[in-house]
């Protein structure tokens, strides 16, 4: 598949290596930062527009904050795929902007023109990085895909597999509301202390077991 990448700080460069390395082309979208990231897994790099006009999927991986204004130099998205890994973060991390009546999710798909959004907030960068992401008991962290179109969700399902984790659908773009206070928590787990490697596993008994 092709991807766009806007975004190439931890979690995008990450993601390109991880997607490059499992025979996915990439382009960044971005200033320095993007053409460091195409050299590391052997992409391309141009603006964010161009990262778009490239993709069959198109990732965001930009601060919350920096939405509006990686989205407008995006331009229109001409019915593509957009797989937003955006959470609502604060800028100190500290918790969320937006929450209980929208989401990091609803924001990207108001400003992204023309764009099929399914949100998926990857695992922590540095275990993507590694290419190993499994957990104690052998298990891959899960990633919780909303969206409103079966489509573009199993796009980016196709992706999230790629990367080595455990996709599972959460339903609608609105469900991201419940899942980016889920991601904040792991935040919080993750780096107030000691920082730990962790991520987030949906448990299932189905009786097969
Ligand atoms: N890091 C993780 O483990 C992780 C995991 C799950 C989800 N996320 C989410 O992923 C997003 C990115 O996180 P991160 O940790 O990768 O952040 P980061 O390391 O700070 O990188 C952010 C990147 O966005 C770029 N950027 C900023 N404004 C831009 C614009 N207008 N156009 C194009 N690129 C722009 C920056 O470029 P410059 O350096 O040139 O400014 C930088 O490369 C956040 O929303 C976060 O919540 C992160």
């Amino acid at each position: 598949m092709r991807v766009g990448i806007i975004g190439a700080g931890s979690l995008g460069s990450a993601l390109g290596q991880r997607l490059a390395s499992n025979g996915h082309e990439i382009m960044f979208g971005g200033g320095e930062s993007a053409q460091d990231a195409a050299t590391r897994c052997g992409g391309k790099m141009g603006a964010n527009a161009d990262a778009v006009a490239f993709g069959d999927v198109v990732i965001l991986a930009v601060p919350f904050a920096a939405v509006d204004c990686a989205l407008a130099a995006a331009g229109p998205f001409g019915n593509r795929v957009l797989w937003s890994c955006v959470n609502a973060l604060t800028p100190d991390l500290s918790g969320l902007a937006v929450g209980f009546d929208t989401s990091a999710a609803e924001t990207v798909a108001a400003r992204a023109r023309g764009a099929r959004v399914v949100a998926a907030i990857p695992p922590f960068a540095n275990a993507i990085a590694s290419g190993m992401l499994r957990y104690d008991a052998g298990l891959e962290p899960t990633v919780f895909l909303c969206g409103d179109g079966g489509e573009a969700k199993r796009a980016v399902e196709s992706l999230v597999r790629d990367i080595g984790a455990h996709p599972v659908d959460a339903g609608t773009l609105s469900a991201a509301r419940f899942v980016e206070p889920a991601m904040m928590l792991l935040v919080s787990l993750a780096y107030s202390g000691v920082p730990r490697d962790i991520g987030l596993r949906l448990l299932e008994r189905t009786g097969n077991a």
